[in-house]
């Protein structure tokens, strides 16, 4: 018996490797491959992964791939003499990639933060987005807009489609941390708001939403607050769920290249 256990132990260890693959997929995981994929694949494959022709990571079919653990190996040693290359990544790595480019296929409304599934048409959100959505009072696209709110123009390389629709549903649930709004009121009453770029002891630094940059020494104001809420509307209710995919379609093909 005693010769036995050790045996066991042995056996499990070596079915604990490969089931990695079988442990539920968690959206944590798919959030971290996500982040992985804009910094690192969506350069070539695009944020919605059908950029490089003949290859559409969004439509679970892989010519050189086929299993999940076909797919971690490929993106750990890449495809030899094609510009697919090879990355330094962990297992737990691999895997959030993997998790995330099946994420992407199987978007369904509202499952794992993946967005609604419909297709957009992005020439029906720039129309939109310049007409009834009124985004150019806030947003900058290019050369033309106003500065409540971030430049868009490469908005397609910093956010998936799903995470701009999720955007324009509830502004407030993802305010990316260069993107603080911030409200100060100075001593004679007057309000200045706009985006926090910096801040320190006495002073803090922004950029207001008539385009010019402050610094505003904090003994000088009344008060000042960085917000948790964001100016930006929330569209679920002024568009259908249709001209939102819409929107994000459109913005996810804003790669910066109008500057
Ligand atoms: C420098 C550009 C580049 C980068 C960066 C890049 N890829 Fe690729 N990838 C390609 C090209 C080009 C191909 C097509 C190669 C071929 O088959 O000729 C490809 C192919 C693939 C394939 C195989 C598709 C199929 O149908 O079999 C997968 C999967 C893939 N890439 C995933 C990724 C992931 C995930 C990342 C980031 C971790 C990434 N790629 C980063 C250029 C790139
Ligand atoms: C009243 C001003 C205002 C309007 C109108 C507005 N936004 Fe915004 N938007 C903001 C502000 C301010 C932020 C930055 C804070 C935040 O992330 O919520 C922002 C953030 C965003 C972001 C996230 C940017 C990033 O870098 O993460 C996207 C995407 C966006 N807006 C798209 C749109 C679109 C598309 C429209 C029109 C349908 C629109 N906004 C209308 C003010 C506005």
């Amino acid at each position: 018996m005693k010769l036995i256990l050790p045996v066991v132990f042995l056996v499990l260890v070596a079915f604990a490797l490969p089931a990695q693959e079988g442990h539920g997929v968690t959206t944590a995981d798919i959030q971290r491959g996500g982040q992985i994929f804009l910094t690192s694949c969506a350069t070539c494959h695009g944020p919605n992964g059908d950029l490089v022709s003949g290859v559409n990571l969004a439509s679970n079919r892989f010519r050189r791939a086929q299993t999940d653990s076909d797919l971690m190996d490929l993106v750990k040693k890449g495809i030899p003499s094609t510009p697919m290359p090879p990355g330094n990544y962990s297992d737990e790595q691999a895997f959030a990639i993997v998790a995330y480019l099946r994420s992407l296929a199987n978007a369904r409304p509202g499952a794992n933060g993946a967005g609604s599934g419909l297709a957009g048409d992005p020439a029906r959100g720039k129309s939109i987005v310049e007409g009834k959505g009124q985004c150019g009072s806030c947003h900058r696209i290019g050369n033309t807009g106003g500065f409540a709110g971030p430049d868009l123009t490469a908005i397609g390389t910093a956010r998936s489609r799903a995470s701009l629709e999720a955007k324009l549903l509830d502004p407030n649930a993802d305010i990316r941390e260069s993107n603080r709004p911030v409200r100060a009121v100075a001593k004679d009453g007057k309000v200045i708001v706009g985006t926090l770029l910096n801040y320190d002891n006495y002073s803090i630094q922004m950029l207001g939403s008539d385009g010019k940059l402050r610094a505003l020494q904090i003994d000088k104001l009344k008060e000042y607050e960085v917000m948790k809420t964001s100016p930006m509307p929330s569209y679920k209710d002024k568009l259908s769920a249709q001209e939102i995919a819409d929107v994000a379609g459109y913005l996810s093909t804003l790669r910066g290249q109008t500057q």
